[in-house]
């Protein structure tokens, strides 16, 4: 019998698939709605301890092709197929007072489901790290099962906040330190991808006592220009700053970070998101290793939290173990990590001849690179 339960952290999950930290989460009654339709736990829109103010006009677009054509557009059109979300969306507008009560109703409504709180403070005082152990026991009070810490979201300007503390390891062992320091639930932490290796800031956010870390946010991107208008598809009086991609084009590169930290550490707890819509995603990265995964773009697509899209997961999961019933799979464990083995140096990918490429250290064969040993 296919069993989709699955414990991650230390806490069961009745299915391995959450909703992301993102509008699906961004309120009470869509957390009740997810549980409902099935979604084995959620990760909070990101709560912070003040209010923030967000752009006027519109904060996540998404970015389609023409079918059969050459455009790529956010402009609504028919006969398209979405490559991505864009969004210049802060954390939740609403602060940690505003939430606490809720997180315990849903609590209370839903004992058996995950609840993680994704929260956020500034690194760079110590004051500011304390804001950190406020939140961390203001949601833990509430009754939450785990916190996720946002060091990924890719908006902020200040330099100890968000995706910038993400691309500093200091900031990313002290932080994880000072939250574990309070915690009594375990301790996610979210990476931004925008790094040239993630697995430094997951060695440094592991030694401050991580429990597991959630990668990918989205990658800093711009909207396109319009090549009528010559403005950007999204401004606000002609202006724009980098915002986040999600949704299936970044899914690639998703992986390829989430395959560096499972390589890098097999033992270790990760939940996968990027470009999830099907269970066909969320296999690659339960093969790359990951113990849960995330949805965020999809979901918003589908009825704001996703009823068809985790309707899907639990099918393609179900359908997955009972195709492999005959080699013994009843569970996620059985099949989880089977591929983290199979990313290798481009030198040992096969060749015609396994002697005509070294990796461009043989001078002779490739002519550009010499042996740094010989140098
Ligand atoms: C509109 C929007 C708002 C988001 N807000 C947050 C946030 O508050 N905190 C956070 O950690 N990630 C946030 N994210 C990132 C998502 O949780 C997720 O990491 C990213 O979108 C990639 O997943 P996807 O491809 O399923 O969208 C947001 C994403 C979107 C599209």
């Amino acid at each position: 019998m296919a069993d989709l339960s699955t414990i991650f952290t230390g806490i069961r999950f009745e299915n391995p698939f959450l909703l992301a930290s993102a509008p699906p989460t961004e309120s009470e009654s869509n957390i009740l709605r997810a549980y409902e339709a099935g979604w084995g736990g959620v990760v909070t829109k990101t709560i912070g301890l003040h209010p923030v103010v967000n752009v006027r006009g519109p904060k996540t677009k998404f970015l389609r092709a023409d079918n059969g054509g050459s455009r790529l557009s956010m402009k609504k059109r028919l006969d398209t197929t979405l490559m991505a979300s864009w969004n210049w969306e802060l954390i939740s507008d609403k602060p940690a007072d505003w939430w606490v009560p809720r997180l315990e109703a849903i609590k209370k409504a839903w004992p058996n489901r995950v609840l993680v709180a994704s929260i956020m403070a500034g690194s760079g005082t110590d004051k500011e790290l304390h804001n950190w152990q406020i939140l961390t026991e203001a949601v833990q009070d509430a009754g939450v099962d785990a916190i996720e810490l946002n060091f990924s979201c890719p908006h902020m300007d200040r330099v100890d906040m968000g995706a910038n503390v993400g691309k500093d390891k200091v900031l990313c062992s002290i932080s994880t330190q000072a939250v574990k320091a309070v915690a009594r639930v375990p301790v996610w932490v979210k990476l931004t991808p925008a790094t040239a290796d993630i697995v430094e800031e997951a060695t440094a956010t592991f030694l401050g006592g991580a429990d597991a870390i959630s990668s990918s946010n989205t990658f800093p991107a711009l909207p396109i220009i319009d090549p009528e208008t010559l403005d950007f598809e999204v401004n606000v009086d002609g202006y724009v700053s980098p915002g986040g991609l999600g949704g299936p084009a970044i899914l690639p590169q998703s992986l390829a970070k989430m395959a560096q930290l499972t390589q890098a550490f097999p033992d270790r707890e990760f939940s996968g998101l990027g470009g999830i819509s099907g269970f066909d995603q969320a296999l690659s990265y339960f093969l790359l290793g990951c113990g849960t995964v995330q949805v965020a773009t999809a979901a918003m697509l589908d009825h704001a939290i996703g009823p068809n899209v985790i309707k899907a997961l639990t099918a393609g999961m179900t359908e997955l173990l009972d195709r492999n019933a005959g080699r013994g799979w009843t569970s996620l464990a059985d099949f989880r990590g089977l591929r983290r083995g199979s990313i290798v140096p481009h030198s040992q990918i096969g060749r015609p001849d396994a002697s005509d490429y070294h990796g461009g250290y043989d001078e002779e064969a490739e002519g550009y690179a010499v042996e740094p040993a010989a140098v």
